[in-house]
């Protein structure tokens, strides 16, 4: 049933019409600093149960009742507790709210059925205004569509909720962006339920150690109870997918402009090409808290689907930024902050040069540990005594390496390929490892033998079957088919490789590989 929604503004007249309209029982969406508020008389059942209507919104979901006057806290709990009370005195009027056991006067729809109440004085003037008019204490969800962005501008909540409440008081944009700081105080240690302007630092320095909730930063496991039950809903979702690339600037701008048919969600400044919206600063996290929500709802509007959002820092206020964001994400991210972002490997003769040269294409650097192998091999070569040492005087001559007298003594059997390894690996794991930036690709047909694995984000193995390897080592190396087939044999067999792999490309000359790369680049990327 759609009802006519008034859009008042903050004069005073306004602010006295929406007063009564709470007072009678009615809803009135108005701006708060942190996000604009659903409010409705917090002791008047009814009407409380029709907040949680308009925003179809969970039962056991509770709500922050809003107060206008410090003291006004004391009749809706059972004890003011001195930690509280030192926390009211030291922010109060602010983007904080306290959670004390809750007293009788507080009906079970407002706090969800639990004995607690949430508790919060805001810093507006237009919400404190609308709490005093109305003679009441407000109860305030966010005012947006459950599971939607909160709304930081007017504009939201009309898109929201317009025809489902009586009235809207349009403020203007609100000042922090995101909701307020939670913490509870209605257990043994004061913990933060949910991150936001008033951070965690700022709280300890007022009374001692704080806690934050597990749920603040990571996925509750299947069995676990939320201690904040909103925190247990998918929440500042758009429609879009969100993942979050966890990546220093350079290495987010190679990863999306790559990508077709992304879209970013990046910082102001980051030279991105594909289509994108920013949302502040790098290093302003109060700037970024203002505009993320807007962007999240502004993401839908321009029709993105899959959308790479650069990962915010989470100190300070920017726990609150990166809390939000990682629920819009699901709790997706890819993590480039490893020197490598994949690792491709396979036995010898499966072509991981070519896959090589198509990643390249497609704005990965690739870094070659066969080339590294070389260049430490070159003249003169510091690591010749200990390659002499174990394989003989006569591998090197002149100061230069045999490479082919190498091999035969290296690959003859796995105890001798295992003594060459340890020798070289560690070289050029280093050069490797010295030469990776950007979005890059390490080639490395030994990538577990030198347990480089942990170094990539994730591994593909290229496959091909034996008869195809063979042809294509004894071509392209000029061995004999006993050669080859005795360096086949010095390796380890296909599964060792793709058991420890995330993914596998089969490049037995048959297969698409483009197709197959890109499917595995939208699977794991
Ligand atoms: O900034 C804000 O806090 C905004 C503005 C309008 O004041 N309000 C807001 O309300 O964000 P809401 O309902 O969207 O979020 C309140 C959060 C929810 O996660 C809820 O589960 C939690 O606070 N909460 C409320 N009462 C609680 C209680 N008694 N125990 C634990 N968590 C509680
Ligand atoms: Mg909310």
């Amino acid at each position: 049933m759609l009802m006519k929604t008034q859009i008042l503004t903050t004069s005073k007249e306004d602010i006295e019409k929406a007063g009564r309209i709470i007072k009678d029982g009615g809803l009135v969406a108005f701006p708060t600093e942190t996000v604009y508020g659903l409010g409705a008389d917090a002791l008047n059942e009814k009407a409380v149960r029709s907040i949680f209507e308009a925003k179809g919104r969970p039962s056991d979901n509770p709500l922050i009742v809003h107060i206008a006057k410090k003291e006004d806290i004391i009749p809706l709990v059972k004890e003011v507790t001195p930690k509280a009370q030192a926390l009211i005195d030291a922010f109060f009027p602010a983007p904080l709210t306290v959670i004390l056991k809750k007293s009788e006067l507080v009906p079970s729809v407002t706090s969800g059925g639990l004995d607690t109440v949430a508790v919060r004085m805001p810093e507006n003037e237009t919400a404190r205004a609308l709490i005093e008019a109305s003679g009441c204490v407000i109860a305030a969800p966010s005012a947006n569509t459950s599971g939607l962005p909160s709304p930081t501008k007017a504009k939201h909540v009309i898109d929201d909720m317009s025809g489902k409440i009586d009235a809207i008081i349009d403020g203007g944009d609100c000042k922090f962006g995101v909701e307020s700081t939670v913490i509870t105080l209605a257990g043994e240690v004061p913990t933060i339920l949910r991150p936001g302007a008033i951070t965690k630092e700022m709280i300890e320095a007022v009374i001692g150690r704080v806690e934050l909730s597990p749920a603040v930063l990571s996925q509750l496991g299947k069995n676990e109870t939320a201690a904040s039950p909103g925190m247990k809903y998918k929440h500042y979702s758009p429609k879009a997918k969100i993942v979050l690339v966890d990546a220093e600037k350079r290495v987010y701008e190679d990863f999306v402009n790559a990508r077709e048919n992304a879209f970013a969600l990046c910082f102001e400044g980051d030279a991105v090409t594909t289509p994108h919206l920013t949302y502040g600063k790098e290093n302003d996290a109060l700037g970024q808290a203002r505009e993320l929500f807007d962007r999240l709802r502004q993401l839908d509007e321009k029709g993105a689907k899959k959308v790479y959002a650069r990962i915010p820092s989470a100190d300070g206020v920017g726990m609150a930024v990166y809390n939000r964001l990682i629920r819009a994400a699901a709790f997706n991210i890819i993590d480039l902050r490893k020197p490598f972002t994949l690792g491709v490997t396979g036995q010898t003769g499966s072509g991981k040069g070519y896959i090589c040269e198509r990643l390249e294409a497609l704005g990965f650097k690739i870094i070659s540990a066969d080339y590294y192998s070389r260049e430490i091999t070159k003249k003169n070569s510091p690591i010749f005594p200990a390659l002499q040492a174990r394989f003989g005087e006569d591998i090197v001559k002149d100061g230069e390496l045999d490479r082919k007298l190498l091999a035969e003594k290296a690959f003859k059997s796995r105890e001798d390929t295992d003594a060459l390894n340890a020798i070289m690996h560690p070289a050029i794991i280093k050069l490797c490892k010295e030469a990776a930036e950007g979005l890059c690709a390490l080639d490395a047909p030994q990538l577990f033998e030198a347990d480089m694995q942990g170094d990539c984000y994730k591994v593909i193995t290229v496959t091909a079957p034996e008869d195809v390897r063979l042809k294509r080592i004894i071509a392209r190396d000029g061995l004999t088919k006993e050669q080859a087939l005795s360096r086949i044999n010095a390796q380890h067999g296909e599964k060792y490789y793709t058991d420890k792999s995330d993914c596998v490309i089969i490049n037995d000359g048959n297969n698409d590989i483009d197709i197959q790369i890109q499917s595995i680049l939208e699977e794991i990327l």
